[in-house]
């Protein structure tokens, strides 16, 4: 593995180095505070959600007088307590503080308790009676679609004539693929804590990804002016989109208790109930019906995705949309259709996961390319490579936004080299031919992901810098922190701005009265954003101070050069903190705002049109594994990764966003299955069911490196964003391992592989391939 410099004492040039993060030690050390770490506020109480134990039904009796007297008990709180609202839908109504009657998935909130102690609010919430009617409930895509049970519209994405086209093709397939979800499995679970203020307001230490969000989502149930409300965050012990809309009701549920009782609430989910009452991954079907030629090439597409969102639209929309917008990855679609199911279910409502839709999408045509592939007896990258995107006639994303900047062909090939593909994969052929058992497989996929908010209106950002008298930097802006490094990186840049070693910068807690209205730290573009901003604060004040540093060393401002610490105008230099104190001596403010919205988009969602991203972020991968073909168990050998940061702001950080990324992909597609009961039931909800990937699971072999390239577009410092595309990376986990399969029968047959591709999918996959081919299933062969 290749291992970045941790260097933090750089003081020049900080921008483009690869410094630690800025709570590296203290995140080691334990001395990096979670929200559960802060000192408690005297008077603290401590709450309980009681969950629905029925997926669909109605409340015919909820009595909480036990509860209420039940030991130290300081409040109980109802949908019937609320003083504002009780739905709290980011986009459009449906997620309810408190079921109101009606309860739509097993581990729905019921109500909430306050006590003393976390064991008593636990024991009265028990004590209180609940009573139910049962409803029919809808709990898979496949039911949700016979019944036309949908959170929204379906949509459809089309150009050209794709049925005439499949029909005019010299070939055709169809097939179909389930997709699984996954848990978000941040390491810290939800958590919130309210703090009453004088004058009826409210702080909420709130682990978020969203301040604003649940800033005015908690003034709603409260009935409160948003201004009533700060919500303040200075981590989270991981995220991946977990608590872009999640934490709201985490967040209100603590505000709610705090109002009625004056006392300040904390309310941390265990994480059982963590993973029982919020949102995951999307699964999806893709169904499709391809047209192509002899060569492999797509003439014509029909691809049909399904989602189970879950019994509220939350995100649905837009990640759905992600997914539509994904189904390309890196290829030209002459004529195609992508529908869209956006299927309602009675099961916890689905959210942002990591990639946003965009790695279901991406995993359909994959599996295309790579049907089409075994198809014609070709190897899969020969395919891949024929169908990506070209030059003029063959530039064009199905939704008609032109593909300019597309580094995917040299970047396949370079990274075809540099991972001895061909040799390797000769290599196997020569391995699996004298292994009967054993089989090995390998596979490069590309990865093409958009950047921005497809939602124009969020794609804007805001920062406060301070200067001190003794040239101390304070830096405020409306990205989050959750482990991406985001705040070293904007620290670099406002160092970088002002000529100071990033160890003047103080990195302060996002708060929603510092920086106002922002968006949610997400869609990866957190420093492409807070960035920008945060550049043109610390340029407001660096302006001003050239101003002052001309007077005061002759020449004029805009010969004023800001390094090492000082300011310069040829050979005289005036010291960065001498500079601030002299600025305030002659009454210059030292303060400043910036602001920052990303130019070019526009995007009609009618009719899926336009240009919803700045630009691509791109990669491949390459990986090959063994497959045991009688467990289906298996082991990732070797994995080869080449990503696209542009010019990264930070590649220490990039580096581990890559390797991260990768890693929690590949948990996605592998050993992560998420199973429910016939009852609606989530089967798998604690570490000991549910199976991450451990530090075993990172392959022996491991090696990742940056491409360097200058981001066509003009991003902050030329950068590109890099949270969430690595973890797409890991499709070449899964198509290796159905290249592992496929060699059971020389390659001549598509296995059938759903995801996860858990060994006991491996496993079924085998033997349903020797079953096609007509031979005895192995076990029996090998008795
Ligand atoms: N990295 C860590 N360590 N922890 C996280 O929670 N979230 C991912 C990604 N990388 C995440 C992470 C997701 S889903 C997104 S959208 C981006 O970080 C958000 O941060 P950015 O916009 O600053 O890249
Ligand atoms: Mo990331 S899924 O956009 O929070």
């Amino acid at each position: 593995m290749r291992r970045a410099k941790r260097d933090a004492s750089l003081v020049e040039g900080a921008v483009h180095a690869p410094l630690a993060h800025d709570s590296a030690v203290r995140h080691v050390t334990g001395e990096a505070l979670y929200l559960d770490d802060l000192p408690e506020p005297r008077d603290l109480l401590y709450a309980f959600v009681r969950l629905s134990d029925r997926a669909h039904a109605r409340v015919t009796r909820l009595d909480v007088t036990a509860a209420a007297s039940s030991p130290g008990v300081a409040a109980v709180m109802t949908a019937r307590d609320l003083p504002g609202e009780n739905d709290i839908g980011p986009v459009l109504p449906g997620d309810k503080v408190f079921a109101d009657g009606l309860v739509e998935y097993w581990g729905q909130s019921l109500f909430a308790v306050a006590a003393d102690s976390i064991d008593h609010a636990r024991e009265a919430a028990f004590r209180a009676t609940v009573e139910y009617e049962d409803l029919p409930a809808i709990l898979t895509i496949e039911q949700a679609l016979a019944h036309g049970s949908f959170v929204l519209p379906t949509q459809v994405l089309r150009r050209g004539a794709p049925s005439k086209a499949i029909a005019r093709a010299s070939r055709r397939l169809s097939g179909r693929l389930a997709i699984g979800g996954q848990e978000h499995f941040y390491l810290e679970g939800q958590v919130a804590m309210a703090v009453p203020r004088e004058g009826g307001g409210m702080l909420v230490h709130s682990s978020t990804q969203a301040p604003s969000e649940v800033q005015h989502l908690v003034a709603k149930v409260l009935g409160l002016a948003a201004s009533a409300v700060t919500v303040e965050v200075r981590r989270m012990g991981g995220a991946f989109g977990g608590k872009e809309t999640q934490a709201a009701p985490v967040a209100c549920v603590a505000a709610l208790l705090a109002r009625r009782t004056g006392r300040p609430v904390k309310l941390r989910l265990d994480r059982d109930d963590d993973m029982i009452f919020t949102g995951k991954r999307h699964d999806f079907t893709a169904e499709w019906e391809v047209g192509f030629d002899d060569e492999g090439r797509i003439r014509g597409l029909e691809l049909v995705l399904a989602s189970r969102c879950g019994f509220s639209p939350d995100l649905s929309g837009a990640i759905n949309d992600r997914a539509m917008l994904h189904a390309d990855n890196c290829y030209y679609l002459e004529d195609v259709s992508i529908t869209s199911h956006r299927c309602k279910t009675n099961t916890v409502s689905n959210t942002a996961f990591r990639g946003f839709g965009g790695p279901q999408g991406m995993m359909a045509i994959e599996a295309i390319v790579d049907a089409i592939a075994r198809e014609l007896g070709q190897d899969p990258l020969q395919i891949r490579r024929r169908n990506f995107y070209g030059r003029a006639g063959r530039d064009l994303t199905p939704y008609e936004m032109r593909v300019d900047d597309f580094v995917i062909p040299e970047l396949v090939d370079e990274l075809e080299r540099s991972s001895q593909y061909q040799e390797r994969r000769r290599e196997l052929a020569r391995f699996n031919a004298r292994s009967p058992w054993q089989k090995r497989g390998i596979a490069l996929t590309p990865v093409k992901f958009g950047i921005s908010f497809t939602a124009t209106q969020m794609n804007q950002a805001g920062a406060l810098v301070h200067v001190y008298t003794d040239g101390s930097i304070h830096l405020n802006h409306g990205g989050t922190e959750m482990g991406q490094g985001l705040f070293i990186k904007v620290a670099q840049v406002v160092a970088d701005e002002l000529g100071v070693g990033v160890d003047r910068v103080q990195i302060t807690a996002t708060t929603t009265d510092q920086v106002p209205n922002t968006s949610p730290t997400a869609a990866s573009s957190g420093s492409d954003l807070n960035g920008m901003a945060a550049r043109t604060a610390a340029r407001t004040i660096r302006k001003r101070l050239a101003a002052c540093a001309a007077a005061a060393l002759g020449g004029k401002a805009e010969e004023v050069v800001f390094a090492g610490g000082k300011a310069s105008v040829g050979r005289r230099s005036i010291d960065f903190a001498d500079l601030a104190t002299l600025a305030h001596r002659e009454r210059v403010s030292l303060s400043a705002t910036g602001f920052y919205r990303t130019p070019r988009l526009h995007f009609d969602r009618e009719r899926h049109r336009g240009r919803p991203f700045y630009y691509f972020a791109c990669g491949a991968a390459v990986s090959e594994v063994q497959i045991d073909t009688l467990t289906g168990e298996y082991k990732v050998r070797r994995v080869d990764l080449l990503h696209d940061c542009g010019s990264s702001l930070n590649p220490a950080i990039d580096m581990g966003q890559v390797e991260g990324g990768f890693v929690q992909g590949m948990g996605w597609l592998t050993t992560e299955e998420l199973w429910w009961d016939e009852a609606g039931r989530l089967g798998t909800h604690a570490p000991s069911t549910y199976k991450i990937p451990a530090c075993g699971d990172v392959p022996d072999d491991f090696r990742v490196t940056l491409l360097h390239a200058r981001n066509r577009q003009p991003t902050i410092h030329r950068s590109k964003a890099v949270g969430e595309p690595p973890l797409m990376l890991a499709i070449s986990v899964f198509h290796a391992l159905a290249d592992a399969v496929a060699a059971v029968g020389e390659h001549r047959l598509t296995p059938r592989l759903d995801a996860p591709a858990t060994p006991e999918r491996v496993l079924l996959a085998v033997e349903e391939l020797r079953a096609r081919l007509g031979q005895p299933a192995l076990r029996e062969a090998a008795e």
